[in-house]
């Protein structure tokens, strides 16, 4: 078994004979979060990171180029569900960096909540992303990036508002677009065109859009920055 660096930092590959996984060297040792696999090397415990259950996940192993969130990154986390990938961006953006989690559900941000009681980079909010200004006050500070993964008809125009709220020029805001959420008939090939034009007319400016089929069937990735006109 041998560990490489991902070209990402703070990203890794674990090779185990034939097989490479991608992995995240683990913030808190010993530690699993979703009952993945626990590699333990000579610098530390590496956490196997399912491309399948992580859609930031499946943007890597499908070779996104940019990758905005980094060691020290502030993040806007939307949708952070039970913490699967928070668990990650928190081992990526490591103690200098912060995650304000942000998951709807009470029931589901329980294992959330218990997750930021051994990770203090992770800041869990119990809110509903539509309504920003209900968790302004918790936020503070820049945010380098606003991630979203809500699985919502409405998930360009949450996005528009929390990037409203919170970024400023230069700002990255990613989005995880999973089309049969939005409408589930029409061409997903035009799904992700309508929300790509409300994320440009809203004052994104893409950077880049990336399919996650087959890992994500019916899901993309797409990266934008803050332009100079935010509307
Ligand atoms: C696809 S899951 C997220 C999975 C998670 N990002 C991961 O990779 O581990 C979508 C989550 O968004 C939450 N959600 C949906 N609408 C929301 C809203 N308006 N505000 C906050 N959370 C929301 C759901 O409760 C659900 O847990």
């Amino acid at each position: 078994m041998r560990i490489e660096k991902h070209k990402h930092p703070h990203v890794f590959r674990v090779i185990e004979r034939e097989r490479k996984s991608l992995a995240t060297k683990s913030l808190v040792k010993g530690q699993t979060v979703y009952g993945e696999k626990l590699v333990k090397a000579d610098d530390g415990d590496y956490r196997i990171w399912s491309a399948r259950r992580s859609k930031l996940g499946a943007a890597i192993r499908k070779r996104i180029r940019e990758m905005p969130i980094q060691p020290g990154s502030r993040v806007l986390y939307l949708g952070a569900a039970s913490g699967t990938t928070v668990s990650h961006v928190s081992d990526i953006v490591g103690k200098q960096g912060i995650i304000y989690a942000v998951e709807f559900s009470p029931r589901t941000a329980r294992d959330l909540i218990k997750l930021a009681q051994t990770r203090k980079n992770i800041i869990p909010i119990v809110e509903d992303a539509r309504h920003p200004t209900r968790y302004s006050s918790l936020v503070t500070g820049p945010i380098d990036v606003v991630y979203q993964d809500v699985a919502q008809a409405d998930q360009a125009r949450i996005l528009l508002q929390n990037v409203q709220a919170f970024s400023s020029f230069g700002t990255w805001a990613m989005l995880a677009i999973k089309a049969r959420s939005i409408d589930s008939t029409s061409r997903v090939k035009d799904i992700y065109e309508n929300e790509i034009k409300t994320l440009t007319e809203g004052g994104l400016e893409l950077v880049e859009k990336i399919r996650l089929d087959p890992l994500e069937k019916d899901h993309a990735m797409v990266v934008c920055r803050v332009g100079e006109y935010i509307s």
